[in-house]
Parts: structure tokens; C-alpha cells; sequence
């Protein structure tokens, strides 16, 4: 991959303790420019070097996707190159290819990010299906939702993930739907539990608070994605988005698929947050594959995985 630049957005949705969207397509505007610079420049290349340009189009803020989309049109016309709308859950599922380029199909994917949790079923590029998800906070929201009640700014979940290293997971938290023959997850009641836990135990112990959060959460997710490699015949595994840079998730998947004979494959660190890398390797399958789109190209807020186009 020749460049990769992230403009964070993140300590100015610390200040609202969330995005605000008007917010995030302001900063969005005013980023542009200097971040296709910037990637430009890293890779020591101009313009006229490029063959296609990907964007994500879908699923978003539109306010936020609108400037990218924009802008891609606009140096796509400027530099007679096609256009390719990425869908960006695709790009998360995809993201483990850029460490291994041969990932067997069909595989089992565990996206979770700040928005979303699920478990695909890959059967092959651009064939998704989903087999399960949560029915309510994704993973990276409740990372986010209980750094938050224990007072680590927004977005909390690697300062909790890191303050969890000195501690042990000596809290039993709910870790949703335990009891339940089900692949969805559910993560609105540990909120609800460590609200009350800091209520009834003024004096805790943060560390281990924060261990024990973060227990709950890797291992219903850890379990959910075995039961589901297991129940659709698959032998890899794969993992994906912002939550997949924690290290216990990580090593607590490697573990159980090792025990089961199964592989392992996570997306490279810096794929993992939200990045232009993992669109422009998916923009590069499309374009191989001839699947383009045209400057009337729209994007849109909602837009399901599993009606993208296989390639
Ligand atoms: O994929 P991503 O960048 O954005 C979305 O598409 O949502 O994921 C961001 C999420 C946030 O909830 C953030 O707290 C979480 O990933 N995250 C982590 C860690 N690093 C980022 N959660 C747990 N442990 C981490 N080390
Ligand atoms: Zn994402």
C-alpha cells in the first residue's frame, strides 16, 4: 500500500462527546484537499499516475460521505479515470486480504467497529452473508458507553483496553444473551450493569473494572464467532474493524481457533480504524474486474452488505 492518511476527527467529537454529524462534514470539507495531498505526497506520486478513483458512498453520514464523493467525482472527471463506490462495511470485511492475499473462501469474518458488530459469512469477494449481529449496542459502543461511565473521554474504548493491562477480570459482568441458542449478541445490559456496579462499589478498583468489561466483551464475541465457524463448516477465521486493535480480543481469538484447528487472520493495525487504505483495496478489485460506476454516482445513508455487487 503506497499511502494511508487518516485525518481524525476525534478530539473535536470529544468536545460533544459524540459525532455530530453538521460537525463531521464541516472537518470533512476542510480536510480534503490536505489529506489527497498528503497521500499523494507519501507515495511519492502525482495525479497522473492514478487509474481509478474508490470512495465510500455508503453506509454513512451523508454530509460527511457527500465531500469525498464529491471530490472523487470531480478528480475523476478532472483526470478522466473511473469511479468505484465502495460500500464501507465491504471494505472492513475485505481489510484482512491486505495481510494475506490467498484467505481461504468461504470464510468467517468478525467486524467489529464503533457502529457495528457482525459476523459474515464470506463465500467469496463481494458475497456476504450475514449470520449474525448485535441486536442493540455494536462492540466498539460498548467499549465506548462503559469507558465512559468509568470517566475516560469519548471514544474510551483503547484507554479502557489500555488500563485493563493491570488489572484482572474479577467483576462477573453479563455478557448478553449467554443463555440464548442464538449468534446475535447483545450489549445494551452490561452498560446497564456497570452503571450499577459503580453505584453499589464506590471505592472499585478501576483496572480491574476495566478488565472485566472488556472480559465480557471479548469473550461472548470470541465464543459467538467459534460457535458460528463451526455451525457453517468454515476453517478460517478473520477479524475486522476499529475493535479488532484490541490485543485481548486478538489473542483470545487466536486461542480458541487454535484449540478448534482453525486459522486465524486479522486485519493489518492500521486497517482496522477507519482508513482510505482498506477502500482502495477493494476499489482495486472492483477496477480489476471492470465493475466501475459514473459520475451521476450517489451515496447513501443505509445500504445493506449483502447487496453489494459480487466481483
Ligand atoms: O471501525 P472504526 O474506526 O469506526 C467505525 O466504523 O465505527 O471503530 C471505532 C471503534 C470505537 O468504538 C473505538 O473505541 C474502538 O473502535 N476501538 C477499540 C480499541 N481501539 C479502537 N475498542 C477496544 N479496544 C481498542 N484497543
Ligand atoms: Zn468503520
Amino acid at each position: 500500500m503506497a499511502s494511508n492518511v487518516i485525518a481524525s476527527q476525534i478530539e473535536l467529537h470529544q468536545k460533544t462527546g459524540g459525532v455530530v454529524p453538521e460537525v463531521a462534514a464541516r472537518a470533512h470539507l476542510e480536510s480534503i484537499v490536505p489529506v489527497i495531498q498528503q497521500a499523494l505526497s507519501d507515495a511519492g506520486t502525482d495525479m497522473n499516475a492514478i487509474q481509478g478513483i474508490a470512495v465510500t458512498n455508503r453506509p454513512g453520514l451523508i454530509g460527511a460521505l457527500s465531500v469525498g464523493v464529491t471530490a472523487a467525482k470531480a478528480l475523476a472527471a478532472r483526470l478522466s479515470v473511473p469511479i468505484i463506490g465502495i460500500h464501507h462495511l465491504e471494505a472492513h470485511v475485505l481489510s484482512p486480504l491486505a495481510a494475506d492475499a490467498h484467505i481461504s473462501m468461504p470464510h468467517l469474518c468478525l467486524l467489529v467497529s464503533g457502529g457495528h458488530t457482525e459476523l459474515v459469512h464470506v463465500l467469496g469477494l463481494g458475497r456476504y452473508t450475514i449470520v449474525g449481529q448485535s441486536r442493540d449496542d455494536a462492540a466498539g459502543e460498548a467499549f465506548d458507553k462503559t469507558a465512559r461511565l468509568l470517566g475516560f473521554p469519548y471514544p474510551g474504548g483503547k484507554a479502557l483496553s489500555d488500563a485493563a493491562r493491570s488489572g484482572q477480570p474479577t467483576i462477573r459482568f453479563p455478557q448478553g444473551l449467554e443463555r440464548e441458542e442464538t449468534l446475535d449478541f447483545s450489549f445494551s445490559g452490561l452498560k446497564t450493569a456497570v452503571k450499577r456496579y459503580i453505584q453499589d462499589n464506590p471505592s472499585f478498583v478501576l483496572a480491574d473494572a476495566c478488565a472485566s468489561i472488556q472480559h465480557a466483551i471479548v469473550a461472548i464475541l470470541t465464543r459467538r464467532t467459534i460457535e458460528a465457524a463451526l455451525s457453517l463448516g468454515v476453517n478460517t477465521i478473520t477479524v475486522a474493524g476499529g475493535v479488532a486493535v484490541n490485543s485481548y480480543l486478538r489473542e483470545s481469538l487466536g486461542l480458541a481457533a487454535k484449540r478448534e484447528g482453525m486459522k486465524l487472520c486479522s486485519a493489518p493495525l492500521d486497517l482496522c480504524t477507519d482508513n482510505a487504505g482498506m477502500i482502495g483495496l477493494v476499489g482495486s478489485l472492483r477496477l480489476q474486474a471492470g465493475q466501475v460506476d459514473t459520475t451521476s454516482m450517489d451515496c447513501f445513508a443505509r445500504a445493506e452488505l449483502e447487496e453489494v455487487k459480487p466481483i
